[in-house]
């Protein structure tokens, strides 16, 4: 049974998607609520983890005994995930990170010209997967891959990259799957090559199921 099994261990989640700015009233963001992230946290405490839930911008509760930060780009979160990492067991990276940042921040806001196109020169941003990854000692590290084609390959390629434990691959063009979807439709991909295939499950169950692999990997490993 999963009840009490993920006692004594520091869970960090990540959710929801980062906002780069452009100006003081907007922002380059993406279509993440957040639901994904807060089931993997929700029901890493109801299993009896210390959870840390650090997150973009998101309309969701912060579930019950969950520990939350918030933040908005992706260097803050960066640097929360870095502060926490050589604490936590488990990292479980369901974010959705802006690849890229505005290079530019006007302190006021850019007025409408006369020119019919506007030009934002980017940046790109750290990759805190990566990072982590780099980093890896005891942590077992779990990614998400939101891909919209060749799904396996691109999720493949991110295990390897981002020296990960196991990635949770989504193809958020399906129905009933990725983005603010109640539901979700998932591969497990794990380093050693192996693929796992699940049927479409509520977010929660998907959230135990990364949970149960996770608890596993680290058993393996001890
Ligand atoms: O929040 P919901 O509405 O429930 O939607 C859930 C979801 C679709 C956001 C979620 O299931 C999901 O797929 N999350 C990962 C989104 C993403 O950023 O995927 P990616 O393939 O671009 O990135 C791969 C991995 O690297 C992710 O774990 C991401 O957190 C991480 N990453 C990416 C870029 C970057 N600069 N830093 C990162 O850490």
């Amino acid at each position: 049974g999963r009840e009490g099994d993920l006692r004594g261990l520091k869970v960090l989640v990540t959710a929801a998607g980062t906002r780069e700015p452009i100006d003081p009233v907007r922002f380059v963001g993406n279509r993440s609520s957040g639901k994904m992230g807060y089931a993997v946290a929700q029901m890493a405490a109801e299993r009896g983890a210390e959870v840390l839930l650090i997150s973009g911008p998101s309309a969701l509760a912060v579930p019950p005994n969950v520990k939350a930060v918030q933040v908005e780009s992706t260097n803050e979160m960066l640097e929360a995930c870095l502060a926490a990492y050589d604490a936590v067991d488990i990292v479980i990276k369901a974010a959705a990170v802006a690849d890229y940042r505005p290079r530019d921040v006007a302190d006021q806001k850019i007025k409408k010209k006369t020119d019919d196109a506007l030009t934002v020169v980017m940046d790109k941003n750290p990759d805190i997967l990566k990072t982590l990854g780099a980093k890896k000692t005891h942590q077992v590290l779990v990614g998400f891959a939101a891909e919209t084609q060749n799904l396996l390959a691109n999720a493949r390629e991110k295990v390897v990259k981002k020296n990960l434990d196991m990635i949770v691959a989504n193809d958020v063009t399906a129905a009933g799957a990725g983005f603010n979807s109640d539901t979700n439709i998932v591969k497990f991909l794990y380093a050693n090559g192996d693929v796992c295939e699940l049927e479409q499950m509520p977010k929660v169950d998907v959230a135990n199921r990364i949970l149960d692999e996770a608890l596993r990997i680290r058993r393996e490993r001890a």
